[in-house]
């Protein structure tokens, strides 16, 4: 542990592989200890991290905490922080960092092809992905089920959604491979230059279908741009927010939540069998692995008292989903995974700016291990679970591989 600076308490470590295998020891302590404590960032800034349930979810919907990384105090601005590439007019003006109505038009835009009556085309067509895909690996009797179905799958149902030609798809895995917290090897140079590329590229995929519309989000896009509901940068910026939000999360998903049903394999003949069996499987896996392990930066427009801590106006602010998710105040045994509880987590945030891409990614998870588990049923893990890789993102929690035999 490491003195925060902050006063009495003392930070666990919230890096390493130790914490990146089990963070739950970390988060207990602060939840116990400082559930709203103070954390250094670059530069001499610092945030804090919220951590209990009942403060997590008021936080997320109080309107007095913008989104606008405008209304981060200046130590925060100049630490470089917020999403990657927030700084760019053409990929950062998007919806998680607007408020108020700026934010309510930009997310109406697209809420309609999140709708649930358009999931049940999405889910068979993410069946017909997914069979594709364990087609493919199914002749070698082993796979990484993360490189060989968890990632795959999401882009391909994004870049259907958006609308970006097949034949056009090509490098946008290892862009967004660079821009997920998966790729330890990336530098900041290399982050800039696939910010070039994507900038360039979603301007292409822009501009061809400005030429040649379809029936899909970015030319419905372009349609609302020319009623004037949008600007060319939010255009390009919320093509780029659906891309990257809806990628690294859900491999995540896919990943973790098949790793939970391997370890429980006194479960998987049910999921085997039973739809809503998978669907518990994928929610259980939300709360405990929760793949956001903290919500985006929020802000306060006004002094603000969070779990009896005061917080100055601007003082940046992280929303731990995962030690939330965690809180046995709010969850019985949270550490034990459990298919049969009913209390909601609040994996996919709360409030305004909850997930809008939700029921995508749960249809996803669904398809994916359901598939798996009925497929492969001598399913097993190829290596030990001491063994597994955990992205080291303080941000994210996901695997980076998951070797299996079968
Ligand atoms: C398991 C998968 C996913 C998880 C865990 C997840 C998690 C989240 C969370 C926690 C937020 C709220 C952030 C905050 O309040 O600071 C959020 C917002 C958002 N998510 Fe997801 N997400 C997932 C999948 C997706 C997918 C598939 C898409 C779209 C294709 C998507 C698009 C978005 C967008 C656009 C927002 C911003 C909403 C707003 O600002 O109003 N997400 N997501």
């Amino acid at each position: 542990m490491t003195d925060s600076g902050a006063g009495t308490s003392e930070t666990p470590e919230l890096t390493g592989p130790q914490f990146d295998r089990n963070p739950s020891p970390a988060y207990a302590y602060l939840r116990e200890h400082s559930p709203v404590h103070r954390l250094p960032l670059p530069g001499g800034a610092y945030y804090w991290l919220i951590t209990r349930y009942e403060d997590a979810l008021p936080a997320l919907t109080d309107s007095r905490l913008a989104k606008s990384p405008a209304k981060g105090n200046a130590a925060w601005r100049q630490s470089g922080m917020g999403l990657p590439l927030d700084h760019r007019p053409s990929l950062g003006s998007h919806m998680i960092n607007a408020d108020g109505e700026k934010h309510s038009r930009l997310r109406k835009l697209v809420a309609g092809a999140f709708a649930p009556r358009r999931m049940e085309r999405l889910r068979r067509r993410a069946q017909a992905v997914t069979d594709d895909l364990l087609d493919q690996i199914e002749p070698r009797a082993q796979a990484d089920l993360v490189r060989d179905l968890a990632f795959p799958l999401p882009i391909c149902m994004i870049s259907d959604l958006l609308g970006i030609p097949e034949s056009e798809r090509e490098p946008l895995q290892r862009w967004v491979a660079v821009l997920d917290s998966s790729d330890q090897d990336s530098s900041v140079a290399d982050l800039l230059d696939v910010t070039d590329e994507i900038d360039n590229f979603l301007t292409g995929v822009v501009d061809y279908k400005r030429r040649s519309p379809g029936e899909d989000l970015i030319s419905d896009l372009l349609r609302q741009q020319r009623a004037g509901l949008l600007t060319n940068d939010e255009l390009t910026s919320m093509a780029f927010l659906l891309l990257v939000g809806g990628h690294e999360t859900t491999v995540a998903l896919i990943g973790n939540a098949t790793l939970a049903l391997l370890m429980h394999p006194e479960q998987a003949d049910g999921a085997r069998v039973d739809p809503n069996m998978v669907s518990q499987v994928v929610e259980e896996s939300l709360r405990i692995d929760s793949p956001t392990q903290n919500a985006t930066w929020r802000f306060p427009l006004e002094p603000v008292t969070i779990g009896g801590q005061l917080i100055q106006p601007g003082d940046p602010i992280l929303v731990s989903l995962l030690a939330a998710n965690r809180d046995p105040a709010h969850f019985a045994d949270p550490d034990t995974f459990n298919l049969m509880r009913s209390a909601r987590h609040i994996a996919f945030g709360a409030g305004p700016h909850v997930c809008i891409g939700a029921a995508l990614a749960r249809l996803e998870g669904q398809v994916a291990v359901g598939t798996v588990f009925r497929r492969f049923s001598e399913l097993a893990l190829a290596v030990p679970t001491e063994q597994l890789r955990w992205w080291p993102s303080p941000i994210m929690r996901g695997l980076y591989s998951l070797p299996v035999v079968f």
